[in-house]
């Protein structure tokens, strides 16, 4: 299938500017001109996909205990913005659903990172795929899906092999094509402290996507561009636009 990448996707929405993995997140990122969002999809124990990054709510809402043991009634209440300001203090965690038709109505893209918390890889590859396909409309741009979990992309390949992914590392290694051929995965989404030239050159000349994750140095980015990645994750997208565009 035919893999398009943009030169830059949001962090969790523009997580420098506005909460990330939030609606007003993916908001800000629009306004400062990212034509794709990166967020974390994770299940609430009763199986509803939303838009969270750590396995605990304690750092984004301040709440104990751990999103895979509270039901999506109780987080959808939850203040996901008063962590990064006060202005945001009306933002709640958002439904995997929800985020999927601001989107729409933002005309931006998604890049959905499978985010199983432990055990449930499979399980939060299905559900995700399953809100996708009830969502996004066929007509657009097929969604492009991203993890770190193996088992996750496996699970959401067999489910949609006409779905694009990328396989998340980390850090670099050396069975990486094998890892992205087994896993049908176009693309490959590095930490990018881990990339160097000689790297980019391999990973492109192999006809692979190469993402690099978060990137919010203006000289890095575009070193990191001039090297052949394709794609910058970043928490400050307009920052970065702008320091490519110089
Ligand atoms: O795709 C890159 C990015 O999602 C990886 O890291 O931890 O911010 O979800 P993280
Ligand atoms: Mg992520």
């Amino acid at each position: 299938m035919e893999l398009r990448l943009p030169t830059v996707i949001g962090h969790r929405g523009a997580a420098a500017q506005a909460p990330e993995n939030t609606l007003a997140g993916l908001r800000v990122a629009a306004e400062q001109g990212a034509t794709w969002v990166e967020f974390d999809a994770m299940l609430s124990a009763d199986g509803v996909p939303i838009l969270f990054h750590d396995d605990s709510l304690q750092r984004t809402t301040g709440r104990d205990g751990l999103v895979a043991e509270t039901d999506w009634r109780v987080l959808r209440e939850l203040d996901a913005g008063s962590y990064f300001g006060e202005a945001f203090a009306d933002e709640r965690v958002p439904s995997l659903a929800e985020a999927l038709n601001l989107l729409l109505d933002l005309g931006l893209h998604p890049n959905i990172e499978i985010k199983p918390t432990p055990g449930r890889d499979v399980e939060t590859a299905v559900r995700v795929v399953e809100v996708t396909a009830e969502v996004w409309p066929r007509d657009r741009q097929a969604p492009y899906f991203c993890s770190f979990s193996a088992m996750a992309l496996a699970a959401q390949r067999a489910l949609r092999p006409d779905w694009p992914s990328g396989f998340n590392g980390l850090r670099h290694e050396a069975d990486w094509q094998e890892r992205l051929r087994a896993l049908g995965c176009g693309a490959y989404h590095l930490l990018e402290r881990e990339i160097t030239p000689d790297l980019a050159a391999t990973i492109k000349a192999a006809g692979y996507g190469l993402v690099s994750f978060t990137v919010n140095d203006p000289a890095r980015a575009r070193a990191l561009r001039g090297w052949g990645v394709d794609s910058l994750v970043t928490d400050s997208p307009r920052e970065i636009l702008a320091a490519l565009a110089a």
